[in-house]
Order: C-alpha cells, then sequence, then structure tokens
C-alpha cells in the first residue's frame, strides 16, 4: 500500500487542500500541533516552566544529531537558517583566501558570503553557474583551490531541486583543506543524511519544509574536531562555558553562581552558537516533527516520494512543458519538480482556485510532492495544469 494512505488522517489539510508545496513549508501532523497547543496552554494555567522547557533543546539537539549521524555536542539550536549559518560563517576569518558556493544556493547561503566580503572578512566569492539545472562536479574541481577556505552548497536546490554530490565535493574541499558547509533544508526527511559518511563539516536546516515543523527555528552541525578550533565572533549568553544549560545539566541551580564578565570562553560544545532564549513552544513542535518524522521511517520515504516525481516529470513531459529539474537518471533530486511558465502568478493563483497548492519563483512553478502525497495528487495537478496552460 502507498505510504501516503495510511499517513492522509496525520493531516487536516489534505481535507481541504490537494498541497504539493512542501519545499515552500510541510503541513504540519496533528501529533505536532497538538504538543504546540498543550504546552501553550500548560503556559497559560500555571506560568512559564523554564527549566522544563530548556531540557527540550537537549532533547532536540540529540534528536537532530540522531538524524544526521551526529553527537548531540556537535548540534546547536538556532532561530532560522540564515542566523545559524551567520553564526558558523563568524567563526571564520578568511582574509586572504575565497569561499566557492553555487547560483543554485537559497540567497542567503550566497548573499552571506558577498557581504562577508565587503566587509573585508573575504577575499573573493566565487558564484558557480548552473547548467541544464546542475553544476557539474567538475565545475567544483576547477574552482576548488589551495587560496579556497570553504565550500557552501546546498544539498538539494531549492530551485532546479537537483541533489549535489555532496561526498565528491567533500572529497575535493578537504584536499585542498577547505571545509564543506551544507545547507541541507531541502534533503532532510526526504533522503537519508549521514554527516560523517558524506564528509560534512557543517550543516544547518531549519523544520518547516520536509520536516513538518514549525517555523521560527533550525539547527546547526559543527564536526567534533572542528569545534576544537572554531568559535563565533559574537555570542550570547546561552552560548558560553557553563551557560545554564550546562548548569542544570550538571545537577545546578542556573543561577548559583553570577556569569564572568571580564571575558566569554565559548561553550565546548555547539551550543557556543546558540544565542538568546527560544521559543519553547516552537522548540516543543520541532521536536514532536522529528519524532514523528522518525517514526515514518526515511529509509522508505525516498522511495515514495520519487514514484510521485517520476509521475509527475513523465506527466509534465507528456503535456509539454519546459521542465528544468534535471532527470533523475542523470541526478537523483529528492522532491521538487519545477518548469516554466509564461505568468508564474496567474498560474498559481489559478491552480489555487482549483485547490492546488504549489509555488511560483521567477517564471516558474515548483512542485513538491512529500510522503503523504498521492498518485491521485499528481494526477488531479497534471490534469488542472493542462486545462490552464504554460
Ligand atoms: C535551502 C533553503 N535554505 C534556507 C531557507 C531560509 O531559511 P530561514 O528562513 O530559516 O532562514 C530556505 C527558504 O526557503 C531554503 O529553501
Amino acid at each position: 500500500m502507498h505510504q501516503a494512505s495510511n499517513v492522509k488522517n496525520d493531516f487536516s489539510a489534505l481535507k481541504n487542500v490537494n498541497y504539493l508545496d512542501s519545499a515552500g513549508a510541510g503541513l504540519p501532523p496533528l501529533r505536532v500541533l497538538e504538543a504546540m497547543n498543550k504546552l501553550t496552554e500548560d503556559w497559560g494555567l500555571n506560568g512559564e516552566k523554564w527549566e522544563e522547557w530548556l531540557m527540550n533543546v537537549v532533547e532536540l539537539r540529540s534528536e537532530f544529531g540522531g538524524l544526521i549521524n551526529a553527537s548531540r555536542d556537535e548540534i546547536g539550536v538556532v532561530p532560522s537558517v540564515s542566523v545559524g549559518l551567520a553564526a558558523l560563517a563568524s567563526s571564520f576569518s578568511f582574509k586572504d583566501k575565497k569561499v566557492v558556493v553555487s547560483e543554485l544556493n537559497f540567497p542567503t547561503n550566497v548573499i552571506l558570503w558577498q557581504r562577508m566580503k565587503e566587509s573585508g572578512l573575504i577575499k573573493k566569492v566565487e558564484v558557480l553557474k548552473q547548467k541544464d539545472g546542475i553544476i557539474p562536479v567538475e565545475s567544483y574541481r576547477k574552482a576548488i583551490d589551495e587560496n579556497t577556505a570553504l565550500v557552501s552548497i546546498d544539498y538539494v536546490s531549492w530551485f532546479s531541486g537537483a541533489r549535489e554530490n555532496v561526498r565528491e565535493v567533500a572529497e575535493i574541499a578537504h584536499k585542498n583543506g577547505a571545509y564543506l558547509l551544507v545547507d541541507a533544508f531541502h534533503a532532510l526527511s526526504v533522503i537519508p543524511v549521514d554527516v560523517k559518511k558524506d564528509g560534512i563539516d557543517m550543516l544547518a536546516s531549519g523544520f518547516y519544509k520536509w520536516l513538518c515543523g514549525p517555523h521560527g527555528i533550525a539547527c546547526i552541525y559543527m564536526d567534533n574536531e572542528l569545534l576544537k578550533d572554531r568559535s563565533p565572533a559574537y555570542i550570547g549568553w546561552h552560548g558560553i562555558k557553563d551557560n545554564v544549560i550546562e548548569r542544570i545539566l550538571a545537577g545546578r541551580d542556573p543561577f548559583d553562581i553570577p556569569f564572568p564578565l571580564d571575558m566569554a570562553t565559548p561553550s565546548a560544545t555547539a551550543a557556543r552558537f546558540e544565542w538568546g532564549t527560544w521559543s519553547p513552544v516552537v522548540v516543543k513542535g520541532a521536536l514532536e516533527a522529528l519524532r514523528y518524522t522518525k517514526g515514518k521511517g526515511i529509509e522508505s520515504r525516498y522511495q515514495s516520494i520519487s514514484r510521485l516525481k517520476k509521475k509527475l516529470m513523465e506527466g509534465l513531459q507528456d503535456i509539454g512543458a519546459n521542465i528544468i529539474t534535471p532527470d533523475e537518471g542523470l541526478n537523483p533530486g529528492a522532491g521538487i519538480v519545477t518548469f516554466a511558465v509564461k505568468n508564474q502568478s496567474e498560474f498559481v493563483t489559478e491552480l489555487k482556485k482549483r485547490k492546488i497548492i504549489v509555488s511560483g519563483r521567477f517564471k516558474h512553478v515548483r512542485v513538491s510532492p512529500h510522503f503523504y502525497n498521492t498518485q491521485d495528487d499528481i494526477d488531479d495537478f497534471l490534469i488542472q495544469s493542462k486545462s490552464i496552460g504554460f
């Protein structure tokens, strides 16, 4: 039986719309909403349970670490992918070196580095150009040299849906003494990711897309070895050594002694990239989303998403769409299929009137089925798209 038939009831929105926009924002399972509501009610009835809620941050680090094969101490919980990437970037200074990025990255993962260059913190940013929706590995081989300090790529492109050959890029980067940073927002919960096997030194991902969690939260990963000598340029009270969470974990009162004000020693763990207080409701939602995802089995998930993607691409080809997502044979991709349209706003609005939800992006339409979608959802989308025309 298709996996989606078993899970449709977990997502209220699927009763109302044909939702094909998980690359924009995934649907929240009932279990996630219930957990968030319960915490909100408890907050209203009893007030803040600060120390208890901080332990959800610790659990989230562990659960996220488990998802990508990292340890709890290698994970930090931050307010967004953009903040997480900036926190990681602030632990580097490459005044005489360059950073290599891809034009298929989400804008944050390019703009951040351009700004560092403009501020004199990086010598050069090399933005690799796509060809048919892919950055060929050859382009990485040419661009990455001994003057490269860091390579920063998106595991799966938010736009073309292509999947980077992360292991090969990691090998090229490491051979040249450069680090690899990966934004895995469109990979996690679609394909299995193992930071150790993939050779990823740093990673960031949010929760509100394929992980079906809330907005306003993300996790970062930094490899243990790198943590020994990379500290952020900016730090908050949750990032210091002997911070409140470390005190509670040691069985102490979080305010037993004052925090030193004559220095700022970072935590030995990736907590050093965490700055201020988290939203407890959002942390709880992210935790439940991770548990839900893990409970559904990630290994088999890509197979069902991949079947939907194949049907979608074949169907779009049949009705004459100009698809920019590479064929699976050329690049395995993940859950995103993008094709050109004359007027994206009109196309997306017309589909919305017919209760089909997709995203418009720069004269293109992005369709992103998740494990909760069915073959019928794809048929419905294809029939309606054909009747609208491109
Ligand atoms: C790959 C990728 N990274 C980052 C972001 C933005 O994340 P945040 O808003 O948490 O900074 C997006 C948003 O669409 C994205 O697609």
